[in-house]
């Protein structure tokens, strides 16, 4: 009896359960589908660790090629509570419909309660291929 209970816990022990993480980097998508000066919300599936659980999620980014070599990457969350965000192409503004926000293409506020600028995926390219990273906050602190 006591070698049932003794197993898994010298199991949970010697090898613990990873803490949820996600992945450093994924391909998002090509820099050659962003068009100049537009942002556009990338789809793409990250591969999460939840204990011992492997779980794949959805993610999005809201991506502004700034030139043919560089991309900028958002978060897709509003940075005062939490909501989507969408890009006003009448308006060349990102509003959130949750209290009022609003950031300009750069990401930074304009108006509303947002306390910050809109949050960055880390983002590199090979090639054509857009790869993000951890989203980073306020002075580049892991998200
Ligand atoms: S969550 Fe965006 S303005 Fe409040």
């Amino acid at each position: 009896m006591g070698l049932a209970f003794a197993v898994p816990a010298a199991i949970y022990l010697c090898f613990p359960p990873r803490s949820r993480k996600t992945p450093d980097w994924v391909q998002a998508g090509d820099l050659t589908q962003l068009d100049l000066g537009q942002p556009q919300q990338l789809t793409f599936r990250r591969t999460g660790t939840d204990g011992w659980k492997i779980a794949a999620e959805k993610a999005t980014a809201w991506c502004v090629k700034t030139s043919d070599r560089d991309v900028i990457a958002f978060s897709p969350w509003c940075t005062h509570l939490g909501c989507a965000y969408h890009w006003d192409e009448q308006k060349k503004q990102f509003l959130c419909p949750c209290h009022g926000s609003v950031f300009g293409i750069d990401g930074k506020v304009l108006a509303g309660p947002a306390p910050r600028s809109l949050d960055r995926y880390e983002v590199k390219l090979e090639n054509n291929a857009v790869w993000l990273g951890p989203v980073r906050g306020p002075g580049g602190t892991a998200l």
